[in-house]
């Protein structure tokens, strides 16, 4: 019988030249990444490496090597039987963001694929998959044979990380959680990146948030975190572009995982609030351009808005739906939609403009009527959620209903209500235009890119 061959690392010595200050080679990141995982590395070892990622950092060579090493480290679909490119869209996350759910079908029925896996929602941000298990009977745990099979008949599905994909994510993941080692751009940006590339994407446009309800809430933390996984993407071949997106009001009017779906119905409609319409018009136009399929993001904007109107994206979404076992009666009609019954207003008290919104806040009181979690265990009500009907720059009077919270009771929604109320800065002068948060703050091209 052979013997396993003795590794040249100690996990001692790795901790140590990080924590002071060296940067490990690609075999040593591999070494770490794969004893963490398999549990050869104890975790107090691993917690310890960590910890001085993040008061050390990385380089880009070792973010892109700790990336390639967690992405090897279970499946990585290999999607190359299908006819055409595939690209995704990831977000880093927010209140009311919603995208995903209307840009899959769009962007599918524009000739790409969208193989996407997301991911649930944790704190004040919502998840994808939550929206979607609102849809009764959607299922968002495929096999990998449903997964292509959806894939292939409606160029685009929607399910959650499987075990096998970058199981070493988890495992990290599960360490920082409990360690303090989550805010590291580089490790966020390898968990993300990881997660996403094993996807089997040809390009991957990014939604990166700023603001009050967002992870990065300054904005060159944002960018710093845009600009590490655009490099990190083009360095394992993919095409890159990360938009960094306003994040300082939940973006549309509906929080909550229904009324999400809603929202997205109507934007798929035609209709639905602008600011949604025009981030997804925006990001799709990305997903066509680095698709291929256009030659300038105009060309992008006006042909997602031409599939929207002509109803192709809304069938893609009822399709899939169908596809994945959801009751496609409440893509008709979505009143068919989970809903609770009591509906409480959110009053303003005093006159003027609104000037801001703590816009975690609006996320927390979603999570304290039962429509997020707080921890990982948490079950969801699809059915509660929050109607955002003034937003920043908008005019109200003392009295005037800032929010509408949908809720099953009275006392469930004393808490949330007096959080929403305290969340609006209400001023006597209006802003400026120019004082008005953009809804797109920038653009991050890689170094490859040619647009
Ligand atoms: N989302 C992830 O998937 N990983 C992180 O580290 C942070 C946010």
């Amino acid at each position: 019988m052979s013997q396993p061959t003795a590794s040249p690392f100690r996990a001692i010595d790795l901790i140590r030249k990080k924590r002071d200050g060296g940067s490990l080679t690609k075999p040593e990141i591999g070494y770490l990444v794969q004893g963490c995982t398999d549990g050869s590395i104890p975790d107090y070892q691993a917690s310890a490496w960590l910890m001085a990622v993040v008061l050390r950092g990385m380089t880009r060579e070792e973010t892109a090597s700790l990336t390639d090493a967690m992405l090897h480290s279970g499946e990585v679909l290999d999607l190359n039987f299908l006819p055409a490119r595939k690209v995704d869209k990831h977000s880093t996350g927010g209140v009311g963001d919603k995208t995903s759910l209307v840009l899959a079908p769009l962007v599918a029925a524009g000739g790409l694929y969208v193989p996407m896996i997301s991911g649930r929602g944790l704190g004040h941000t919502g998840g994808t998959l939550d929206k979607l298990e609102a849809i009764p009977g959607f299922r968002v745990s495929l096999s990998t044979e449903e997964f292509h099979r959806v894939l292939n008949t409606c160029g685009c599905a929607m399910i959650g990380q499987t075990e096998k994909i970058a199981p070493a994510d988890r495992k990290l993941y599960a360490l920082r959680d409990v360690t303090g080692t989550v805010e590291s751009p580089y490790l966020i940006c390898a968990s993300i990146m990881s997660k996403k590339l094993a996807e089997g994407t040809d390009a991957l446009v990014l939604d990166v948030k700023t603001g009050s309800g967002a992870f990065m809430k300054k904005e060159e933390d944002a960018v710093f975190l845009a600009e590490l996984m655009v490099e990190t993407g083009e360095r394992m071949g993919k095409q890159m572009v990360a938009l960094i997106t306003d994040m300082n009001q939940p973006l549309g009017r509906m929080v909550g995982n229904a009324h999400e779906v809603r929202e997205c119905i109507d934007v798929m409609r035609g209709e639905g609030p602008d600011d949604l319409r025009e981030l997804c018009l925006e990001l799709a136009a990305w997903m066509f351009y680095l698709g291929g399929v256009v030659k300038e993001i105009e060309e992008g904007k006006t042909f997602a808005a031409k599939i929207i109107s002509s109803g192709k994206a809304l069938d893609r979404f009822r399709q899939m739906v169908q596809l994945q076992g959801g009751d496609v009666s409440t893509i008709d009609d979505p009143s068919r939609l989970p809903q609770a019954g009591h509906r409480v207003e959110v009053r303003s008290p005093s006159t003027g403009y609104v000037t801001a919104l703590a816009c975690e806040q609006v996320g927390t009181a979603c999570v304290i009527l039962g429509g997020g979690r707080e921890r990982k265990e948490d079950s969801i009500d699809p059915g509660v959620g929050i109607i955002v009907q003034k937003k920043i720059g908008d005019r109200v009077s003392a009295g005037e209903p800032l929010c509408m919270i949908h809720c099953h009771s009275e006392t469930q929604a004393t808490r949330a209500a007096s959080l929403l109320r305290e969340s609006y800065t209400i001023e006597p002068e209006a802003l400026t235009l120019t004082s008005r948060p953009p809804l797109v703050h920038r653009l991050i091209k890689g170094k490859t890119a040619t647009f």
